[in-house]
């Protein structure tokens, strides 16, 4: 990230908006205590509809000190709804606002507040963030005016994380997009400072590592705590510093062509962004760092198309026609801005808008800056599934198709290209067998069996970790008695293997399935050696009545993954090392419990370390985990099982812990 000297260098003015923030999960539990501490006790209770989801519980919280209700916020705060609201509040005597919505009711909050200097406290449940800003534009006779003054500001904020659960996810894109334009633009504001900077630049990184993982599971308190932090901070930025172009341009565009708000945010701001990148170059470096994006234009860009969210005007119903209108509306006055505003200018901006084309700026060398829109067939694709019976397989293909289109347009792939992807495909298929499974081996190599494998089972810690199942399992294996040998015989160093299974507690797990396989000491397994006779250093165990489990075997030692494949061809490609650290498999699975599957690596082994994996050394399938690296000790004694061996041996102890369902 570049440098703030700002600070350092000149003078500045800051001027903090003094509101309460209480922020977390469960918080609309103190908004009683909230009231009390305002020295008010008769609530007027606010929403846009009747409460729902957790939300429904404020009125509970407050209890007594709750005396009326109006659900009747609507957009752009018409003063008739005011008038409304009003007459409820002075019939039931209320003495504070509490206010649970978005934007709008946050609006009438406000415009009570104004009127009669009560206070208000806000539970947001989107990311407009106008709830920490002075500022309130109310609609009379179709004419919105803007205001502000102290009084506006609410005295308390109280964020809920759990009222945005429910908030949907298209929804959500264009309410966060909404707030990265405020942190945007307060970072190029001409009151500027380096205190809203930093606060801008927390909001902007927060949306962009939060977003595309929103649409996964919309109700991850991690990815929405992200938001409402980022809301709050880019309202804050809001509230402090004023706003540009881009504002301006969405003002117009829902004023003159009623344009909803958030999706024309949404829309817009990359191009406003791009048509003034080359008057700030340095602020727009430092939202692309904290986006990990080359150009900040783009990078919005990018964000929104991964997330879901709409990206050209068009599809937000407008006509090209309107374009002219709405350039000389834009331009009509001058405003503060980095880059002067022009009618060319402008004009080709909101018809990039319009089409939405990616803005330039991370063009592939030799390609055509502006690469042609696929929105409408992307569109069209994504529609195709609209009837899809199953929720969660039209989502999956939707999206599928939705990252798909996007990775060739951003990256311009050509036909040769795609061909060559189609035949590379084609191609691991065909080496696909009942012995080799080139598929499980590409997913393996690129890291997505590992990701799905953390994504499914990294969420119960007790749990001992998983690791990637592999190609080389065959269902089924010989079962074996307790303490015999799986080597067949084969050379290497003999290795005891004493484990227990227990559940969570530590209570064994008697009778479980345990599946063991590994590779010999050459590091092929049988399946790679024709010649061999039956199934070798693979068998089923069943646990003792105290989950012990013990048998002979020989050290595994780290070896190649098979390159004779397509695979084996990106591995070449890309100047990989295709080895595996030393590990034996287990999958383990008992009526009642969650099946384990996962490997136990060799400690000191080569190809271990995660950072490894990084500079080209590590694992090749990306598979280690660090729990799962352990100590197969130098053994002392008489080797058990009435073994004789003449060299020395080692052993292994471990114990799993599996999760009863
Ligand atoms: C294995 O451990 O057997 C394995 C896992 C992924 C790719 C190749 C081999
Ligand atoms: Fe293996």
């Amino acid at each position: 990230m570049m440098a703030d000297t700002r600070g350092v260098t000149e003078n500045f003015t800051y001027t903090a908006n003094p509101a309460r923030v209480v922020f977390g999960v469960g918080t609309r539990a103190a908004v009683a205590d909230e009231v009390r501490r305002l020295g008010a006790g008769r609530v007027l209770l606010l929403s846009s509809r009747p409460l729902t989801g957790d939300a429904a519980a404020v009125p509970g919280v407050l209890g007594s000190l709750l005396v009326a209700q109006f659900d009747g916020a609507a957009m752009h705060t018409p003063v008739e709804v005011t008038e409304q609201a009003l007459r409820v509040l002075h019939e039931h005597r209320a003495d504070c606002l509490v206010a649970v919505g978005g934007g709008s009711v946050t609006g009438l909050a406000k415009a009570l507040a104004v009127r009669t200097d009560l206070p208000q406290i806000i539970l947001p449940t989107t990311y407009a963030g106008s709830e920490v800003t002075p500022v309130l534009g109310e609609t009379a006779d179709g004419r919105k005016v803007t205001r502000s003054a102290p009084e506006i500001l609410p005295e308390t904020v109280v964020y809920d994380v759990d009222l945005t659960l429910d908030l949907p996810v298209e929804i959500s894109v264009c309410s966060a997009v909404n707030a990265l334009a405020h942190a945007v633009e307060a970072l190029y504001a001409p009151d500027a400072n380096p205190i809203v900077d930093q606060l801008a630049l927390d909001a902007v990184a927060r949306i962009g590592r939060a977003l595309p993982r929103l649409a996964a599971d919309p109700r991850d308190v991690a990815v929405r705590t992200d938001l409402l932090r980022a809301a709050w901070l880019a309202g804050t930025c809001l509230g402090a510093v004023g706003m540009g172009l881009h504002h301006k341009l969405c003002h117009v565009l829902g004023g003159t062509l009623g344009l909803p708000h958030a999706q024309t945010h949404t829309v817009v701001l990359p191009h406003a962004m791009a048509y003034n990148a080359s008057a700030v170059p340095e602020t727009m470096e430092r939202i692309a760092a904290a986006l990990d994006g080359d150009s900040a234009a783009a990078a919005v860009y990018d964000l929104i198309v991964r997330s879901g969210g709409p990206t050209s005007l068009r599809q937000l119903g407008m006509s090209d026609n309107d374009i002219p209108r709405v350039v000389e509306q834009a331009t009509a006055m001058p405003y503060p801005n980095p880059r002067a505003v022009t009618a060319e200018g402008i004009e080709q901006l909101l018809r990039a808008a319009w089409s939405g084309t990616r803005p330039s700026g991370t063009v592939r060398d030799g390609a055509s800056p502006a690469a042609p829109d696929l929105t409408w067939l992307t569109d069209q694709v994504v529609a195709s599934f609209s009837e899809t019976p199953n929720p969660r397989l039209r989502h999956l293909l939707s999206d599928l198709v939705r990252h798909a289109h996007h990775y060739v347009s951003a990256n311009d792939v050509t036909q040769q290209e795609w061909q060559y992807a189609i035949d590379f495909l084609t191609r691991t298929g065909q080496k696909c067998d009942d012995k080799r499974q080139e598929f499980v081996l590409l997913s393996d190599t690129l890291g997505i069996s590992s990701a799905v494998d953390v994504l499914t089972n990294s969420r119960t810690p007790d749990t001992t970790a998983s690791a990637v199942l592999g190609p080389f399992y065959v269902p089924g294996p010989p079962e074996r008695e307790q303490g015999s040998d799986i080597s067949g015989g084969l050379p290497g160093t003999p290795l005891w293997v004493d484990v227990r299974v227990t559940d969570v507690g530590g209570d064994p797990v008697a009778d479980a399935m345990v599946d063991v396989w590994q590779a010999n000491q050459d590091g092929f397994y049988d399946l790679q050696l024709p010649d061999l006779d039956g199934p070798v250093l693979r068998a089923r165990f069943r646990t003792d009545g105290q989950g012990r489990l013990r048998f002979w075997t020989i050290l595994p030692s780290a070896y190649p993954i098979p390159v004779d494949g397509p695979v084996g061809e990106m591995i070449e490609a890309t100047g990989r090392h295709p080895w595996r650290a030393p590990h034996l498999h287990f999958l383990i699975a008992e009526p009642g419990f969650r099946q384990l599957i996962t490997q136990l690596f060799v400690a000191g082994g080569p190809y271990l370390s995660s950072e490894d994996t990084a500079a080209g050394r590590g694992d090749t399938v990306f598979g280690v985990k660090s729990e799962l690296v352990v100590e197969f000790p130098v053994a002392e004694g008489v080797p058990p099982e009435g073994k004789t061996l003449e060299n020395g041996w080692r052993r292994l102890d471990f114990t799993f812990h599996i999760t009863e369902l």
